[in-house]
């Protein structure tokens, strides 16, 4: 008996990064796996790679058919959808605010914010019918800590954040359960950019270990482990929450990025009242 024996789930964004990674190992714990994704070569071939457990659906999360279709797809082939990984995403609009157009503030929350509701309220009443149901949704610690993100980009996730709060007190009702993963920095094409060649991402790693508690960046499959246990039958008692995975990058500033007076030892001096 695998953790997700039986169970059918759609993720989006699932042609690369830790939507792949995520693809894979819910396969490999029982699942079946449809893989929406705007890049067909990439999303087809790990459809074909995962077999009868995959199938692949192109779907610009942006577009509520596309989405729509791809939730009636993968129901109907696999009569029922456990999970709906609303995951797909991109940096958005970079630059200062004042340079900063409509035009890709809605292009931004199209993908980052209507592609999540889109998931959702095409996923809510095939969950609500069979009294069931884990919808998982990619968020960011840029929701929570400001400066590592572009501005609509943190504005984006938080959205995430709360729209996941407020659908997982709806959809109690029914045991569905909503909840949102926030990475922290995850060597994925979209972090490392540059075209995730061995030589950028071996620049990315020295820009970036050492920010966090844990001496490393995170690993696709770090997103992947806390998604199949958001997944399973684990978690049925885990609702309404944002699970920050980020080696410890929004505890705070590492011991060893302190400054050195933090980390000498020095007598303690205890306050005495005069007289005693
Ligand atoms: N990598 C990080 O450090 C990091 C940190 C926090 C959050 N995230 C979030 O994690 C999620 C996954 O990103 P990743 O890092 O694995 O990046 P990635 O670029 O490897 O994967 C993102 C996938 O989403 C797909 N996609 C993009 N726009 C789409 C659209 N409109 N419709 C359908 N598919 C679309 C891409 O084709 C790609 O396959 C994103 O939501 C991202 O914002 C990433």
């Amino acid at each position: 008996m695998t953790r997700l024996s039986d169970k059918v789930a759609l993720i989006t964004g699932a042609a690369s990064g830790m939507g792949a990674a995520t693809a894979r190992r819910f396969a490999a714990e029982g699942a079946r796996v449809m893989i929406a994704d705007l890049q067909e070569e990439a999303g087809s071939a790990l459809a074909d790679e995962l077999g009868d457990a995959g199938l692949f659906a192109r779907c610009d999360v942006s577009i509520e058919e596309d989405v729509a279709n791809a939730v009636t797809v993968a129901a109907d082939r696999w009569g029922r959808i456990d999970c709906m990984f609303n995951n797909a995403g991109f940096g958005g609009a970079i630059g200062p605010i004042d340079e900063t157009s409509a035009e890709d503030f809605d292009i931004t929350m199209d993908v980052l914010v209507k592609g999540v509701f889109f998931g959702m309220r095409h996923a809510a009443p095939i969950m609500k019918r069979q009294g069931g149901g884990s919808i998982v949704s990619t968020a960011s610690m840029a929701a929570r800590i400001g400066g590592w993100s572009p501005h609509l980009y943190s504005a984006a996730k938080a959205a995430v954040i709360a729209l996941t709060r407020s659908v997982a007190l709806e959809m109690g009702e029914w045991d569905v359960r909503a909840n949102c993963i926030s990475p922290g920095v995850i060597e994925t094409p979209l972090a490392v950019g540059r075209g995730f060649t061995p030589e950028a991402i071996e620049r990315f790693r020295s820009e970036t270990e050492g920010q966090q508690a844990l001496n490393r960046v995170g690993d696709p499959d770090d997103i992947a482990h806390c998604a199949v246990w958001l997944a399973s039958d684990e978690s049925t008692f885990v609702t309404g929450q944002d699970i920050v995975v980020d080696g410890g990058f929004s505890a705070g500033r590492t011991w060893r990025r302190q400054p050195p007076w933090m980390r000498q030892a020095h007598p303690i001096k205890v306050y005495r009242p005069p007289g005693r």
